[in-house]
């Protein structure tokens, strides 16, 4: 367990608020932060209340994690909204969920228009109920000229079945000859991630104390710092957030390196 985000587990007046915001380093900021929102359904139990209530309040996160992302100026925020597994729930919940995530998008497109906000999504959205895939497709085009922040929602995702969707399209350029196998290498087969536009997370936060990476950017967290907090996302906030950006800001990335080698001349 994180020792330091449970202590903020009831920290939330605003001038801490703002004395945390300080303690962010805007020269160290990470450019990507991915997070699995964990914890909806234990939050409800806890409370002896519906799982819908867990994932409407789950909603109420969400909106404060986006505002603040944007105070910070975070350049791109990856949210796992719903996996290719969580099709497997009963038909309510899922339904429930793609209803909120309607809500969601309906809601909140005047905010991200004022806060500048760009909205786009990853994984297989094809399969996602028609209703799902208009709003998203509206709020998407609506918001593609903004400038400030990337808000990336993850719908219908897994990690493995976007390597094989990039497997697939490569293999395909070379049957038709636009390249040769050869030709492979990290950088190419990242551009044929739903992420070809984005740079990598280099900090993933995972909420409610599962120590999973639940087949989440697979490529794309090779070099991602984690960091995890037992807290339930409902209750997850901005105090805990911004301590999470704070702990990334002190930990040292060495990308596989030794500290203070840059690497021998060939
Ligand atoms: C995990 O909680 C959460 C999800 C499966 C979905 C996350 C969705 C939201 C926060 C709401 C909709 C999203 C947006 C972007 C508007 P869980 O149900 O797995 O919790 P449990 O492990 O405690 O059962």
């Amino acid at each position: 367990m994180d020792h330091e985000s449970s202590l903020l587990k009831n920290f939330e007046p605003s001038w801490d608020i703002n004395i945390l915001k300080s303690q962010i380093n805007p020269e160290k900021m990470p450019r990507h932060i991915a997070i699995i929102m964990d914890g909806n359904g234990r939050w409800a139990r806890e409370k002896r209340l519906t799982r819908v209530a867990g994932h409407r309040a789950g909603v109420k996160a969400v909106r404060d994690i986006v505002e603040a992302s944007v105070d910070i100026r975070l350049e791109v925020l990856t949210l796992y909204a719903f996996s290719v597994q969580n099709w497997e729930r009963p038909k309510r919940e899922v339904n429930t969920l793609m209803r909120l995530l309607v809500e969601y998008l309906k809601k909140e497109l005047p905010e991200m228009m004022e806060q500048d906000i760009r909205m786009i999504a990853i994984g297989d959205l094809d399969r996602l109920p028609s209703r799902v895939r208009e709003t998203l497709a509206f709020t998407i085009e609506k918001t593609k000229n903004n400038k400030g922040m990337t808000l990336n929602l993850a719908l219908n995702y897994g990690g493995k079945s976007e390597i094989c969707h990039a497997a697939k399209q490569i293999a395909r350029k070379i049957k038709e000859g636009q390249i040769e196998a050869d030709q492979i290498d990290e950088g190419l087969f990242s551009r044929h991630l739903y992420t070809a536009d984005l740079p990598d997370p280099d900090l993933l936060i995972r909420t409610s104390g599962e120590m999973r990476i639940s087949n989440f950017l697979l490529w794309q967290l090779a070099y991602a710092e984690f960091w995890i907090t037992q807290t339930l996302w409902p209750d997850f906030n901005r105090a805990e957030f911004f301590q999470a950006i704070i702990d990334f800001q002190k930990r040292e990335r060495r990308f596989g390196r030794i500290t203070g080698f840059l690497g021998r001349k060939r």
